[in-house]
């Protein structure tokens, strides 16, 4: 069957294509049904199935006889070691751990914290909790302690599981200070935290509250796998809105499973038994789907790489991997290339390394832009495939297939839609746009299994956010069009977020945080194009009346503060004092006309605005930061 016969068959019989993928997987007890629309708009898949996410990613494939297979290549540059760890061990090791946390009381529904960088324990952690049933948010290494605090306030977790220090190129970023801050900061307060003692830098354990990694697993039975009905959560993954306030994405166990299983050799086109290699952070999605998840559960190897494409120590190290390694399949952002590419433009150290089992590469977590599409196929020699996907969805609603059918590459647009997403562009009124024609993007419900049924107690928020502005749909937040083909194009955000490195980011989030500055009065954060990482934020600050301090003083004050509030993964370093902010005569800040001013592009004087002279200061105030680039 080829993609489009499989696609239209799964938009026709969800509940007899459902299934049918359900059966790759172990249950414990097998569904009655997929598909649970007796709540709709509200939906979920396989609610009364019982299954373990551990036993279906591990134990199930030392059961079949694969305990020696390599389930985890641990490859970091930072550190210069290099670790394997087979599936037998993985259980091993797992279950271990999962038994320390049940000795201490923790079970099925208990909220588990972890933050820690690129190792091998860290997946270790997600799945002890998924074998207790336990429900795991892992917070990225480069977030600072107050977004640490909002989550553990908003996941009430009974355990953290951390790491002393991450080893970002040039500098030991601290993970314990920043904990202890976080817990200091939130209102909640976890009952223990277990914290894996790192070279170069151990830290300082409470007594009474913290325990090392390995004294706290001596002498633990290992635990067996507690079954959870399909519609539990796995985990909770928080990601950025249009407000400070993260929006904690929760993914159910049976239908993310089910899900990335079949999305491993149909999208990815790996067998079992073959190397995958996401460079992401366990810290975002492709994290979890696709570093964790998505290849243990179909008996791939993965590797996790504690690295840079660039800096570790140049910008070969991608090359070295997939050819150590024997990478089949390999995902990155495109921002990733875009960094090699500045380095090593003529792909001068990619002499000397084998890279024949490649088969493909896959770019997502930003738009992929034709020069680095391009650039990659003629270095690589490989198809280069831009798929489009988000944290709420778990897996990609448009890729090329590979493992079905390689379709036509079309450069700068990823491709097609994948089963179980039924996708459409509307204009404002939720009419459906001709090819061609740019709108909003939406998914008519339900979505397909894997993607989030609601947000972590905030029922009402799911609905607002995702389902209120079209009636019967998903509202995607990301605007473009389909050409006649039925192939997306993705091409830009309706809403306040920006992607940065492949990093979405909050511009309400930076205005919070800047507004809090005693200086300020009010302020605006937009997001500029930026060759390497795709975009960045910038800031406009206007300052309060009767303040005379120096305004280069301020934005120092202001950076640092976003820094320290945000974290350094907001890349937040551009700022300037205006005296005043374009708005509507409602008052509306003119973010968008802000941005295409600062990119240089063609722009419109709204209508509405208040005072049009306003503009041509932004764009002084921007001239003086260098924006437009030339
Ligand atoms: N823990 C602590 N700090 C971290 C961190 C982590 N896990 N990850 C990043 N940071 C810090 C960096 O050290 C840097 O700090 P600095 O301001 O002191 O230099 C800051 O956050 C920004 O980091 P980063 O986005 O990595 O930018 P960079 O300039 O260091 O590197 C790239 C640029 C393009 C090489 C890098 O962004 C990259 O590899 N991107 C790929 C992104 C990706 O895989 N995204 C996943 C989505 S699919
Ligand atoms: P995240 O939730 O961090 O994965 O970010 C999801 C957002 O990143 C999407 O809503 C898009 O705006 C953007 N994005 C992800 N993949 C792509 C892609 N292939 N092309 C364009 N934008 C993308």
């Amino acid at each position: 069957m080829g993609y489009a016969e499989i696609h239209a068959r799964s938009l026709a019989d969800p509940e007899g294509f459902w299934m049918e993928a359900a059966r790759a997987i172990d249950w414990t007890r097998m569904p009655s049904k997929a598909l649970f629309d007796e709540r709709a708009p509200l939906y979920e898949w396989f609610a009364d199935g019982e299954l373990n996410a551990c036993w279906n990613c591990v134990d199930r494939h030392v059961e079949a006889g694969r305990g020696g297979q390599t389930a985890i290549i641990h490859d970091s540059p930072v550190t210069q070691t290099r670790r394997e760890i087979s599936f037998a061990e993985l259980r091993d090791r797992v279950a271990r751990l999962a038994g320390a946390l049940a000795r201490q009381g923790l079970g099925k529904g208990d909220r588990v914290i972890i933050y820690m960088p690129m190792v091998p324990e860290a997946l270790e952690a997600m799945l002890a909790c998924a074998r207790l049933g336990a429900i795991h948010s892992v917070v990225f290494g480069g977030f600072a302690a107050h977004e640490l605090a909002v989550r553990i306030d908003d996941a009430r977790p009974r355990a953290v599981l951390a790491a002393s220090c991450g080893i970002e190129p040039g500098r030991i970023v601290r993970y314990k200070p920043l904990l202890d801050a976080a817990i200091e900061q939130a209102a909640h307060r976890p009952e223990f935290v277990v914290m894996l003692q790192r070279e170069p830098e151990p830290a300082h354990l409470v007594p009474g509250r913290d325990h090392d990694w390995h004294a706290f697993q001596a002498g633990a039975d290992p635990a067996p796998c507690t079954p959870v009905e399909g519609n539990h959560p796995a985990y909770v993954l928080y990601t950025s809105g249009t407000t400070g306030q993260p929006k904690g994405v929760v993914r159910p166990t049976a239908g993310h499973l089910v899900a990335l299983h079949w999305s491993m050799k149909n999208i990815y086109g790996v067998n079992p038994g073959e190397v995958f290699w996401a460079a992401s952070d366990v810290g975002w999605v492709v994290g979890h789907s696709y570093i964790c998840y998505g290849p243990l559960v179909h008996g791939n190897t993965t590797v996790v790489f504690e690295g840079k494409p660039v800096g570790t120590p140049d910008a070969g190290t991608f090359w070295r991997v997939i050819a150590e390694h024997r990478v089949r399949s390999f995902f990155t952002a495109p921002t990733a290339f875009r960094a090699i590419k500045r380095e090593d433009p003529a792909g001068a150290l990619l002499k000397g390394h084998d890279l024949s089992p490649l088969r493909a590469l896959f770019l997502a977590g930003e738009r992929a832009d034709p020069d680095t599409i391009r650039w990659a196929e003629e270095k690589l020699k490989v198809p280069v495939i831009d798929h489009w996907w988000q944290t709420e969805t778990g897996w990609p609603i448009a890729a090329n297939p590979l493992g079905i059918e390689k379709l036509p590459v079309k450069v700068g647009s990823p491709s097609v839609p994948m089963p179980g997403w039924d996708v459409r562009v509307l204009d404002d009124s939720g009419r459906e746009v001709p090819p061609g024609t740019l709108g909003a993007i939406a998914v008519k419900l339900p979505l397909p299994p894997g993607t989030l049924p609601t947000l972590w107690n905030a029922e009402e928020r799911f609905v607002k956010s995702y389902l209120s502005r079209f009636p019967g749909y998903y509202e995607t937040g990301d605007a473009g069009y389909r050409d006649e083909d039925g192939y997306l194009y993705i091409m830009a955000r309706t809403d306040d977020v920006i992607n940065v490195a492949g990093h979405r980011l909050s511009t309400g989030a930076m205005e919070e945080v800047l507004a809090s500055h005693p200086d300020v009065a009010e302020c605006a954060v937009i997001g500029v194009a930026d060759e390497l990482k795709g975009q960045l934020p910038l800031g406009f600050l206007c300052l309060n009346r009767g303040c005379n301090r120096p305004h280069e003083e301020i934005v120092r004050e202001s950076v640092a503060l976003v820094r320290e509030m945000i974290g350094p993964v907001a890349a937040f370093r551009l700022a300037c004092v205006v005296d005043r902010l374009p708005k509507t005569r409602s008052g509306k800040i003119l973010r968008s006309t802000m941005a295409k001013i600062a990119d240089g592009q063609p722009f419109r004087t709204p209508p509405t605005i208040d005072d049009p002279a306003i503009l041509g200061e932004i764009a002084e105030a921007l001239k003086a930061l260098g924006y437009p680039r030339t």
